[in-house]
């Protein structure tokens, strides 16, 4: 059983992402584009909560239920949202492809139901020293968001 969930982000960065998990087994590949980034690294992470009623702002903090430190994907203490950053070229839409196998679809920690959020900065994946390096990584604005849901097919 493969299981599928789509993430429509809008705000000043725009685009589609596709989740896909063969079963429970890992990894959820998310693959998909932004459009709107400036050239350079943008965080990419899921956020705790699917609730837009204020915007980004209102998807909390990223999805940690392990109560762990902010972090690079291929670190073991990271929140499970964080999936790191995008890079746009500045040349066309920003391709999204990533594999990880910390968040899932399935389950309690599932994602479905929570926020992808593109940020304005590069996330400096808990390293850059900045006072916020544990916590957000520094990602700055929140330039475009979406809940995920549950795909078509
Ligand atoms: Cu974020
Ligand atoms: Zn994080």
């Amino acid at each position: 059983m493969v299981v599928k969930a789509v993430c429509v982000i809008n705000g000043d960065a725009k685009g589609t992402v596709f989740f896909e998990q063969e079963g429970e087994g890992c990894p959820v590949k998310v693959t998909g584009e932004v459009t709107g980034l400036a050239k350079g690294q943008h965080g990419f992470h899921v956020h705790e909560f699917g609730d837009n009623t204020n915007g980004c702002m209102s998807s909390g903090p990223h999805f940690n239920p392990y109560q762990k430190e902010h972090g690079a994907p291929t670190d073991e203490n990271r929140h499970l949202g964080d999936l790191g950053n995008i890079i746009a070229s500045g040349d066309g839409p920003t391709p999204v492809d990533i594999s990880d196998c910390k968040i899932t679809l399935l389950g309690a920690n599932s994602i479905i139901g929570r926020t992808v959020v593109v940020h304005a900065d590069p996330d400096d994946l808990g390293k850059g020293g900045h006072e916020l390096s544990k916590t957000t990584g520094n990602a700055g604005a929140r330039i475009g968001c979406g809940v995920i849901g549950i795909a078509k097919i």
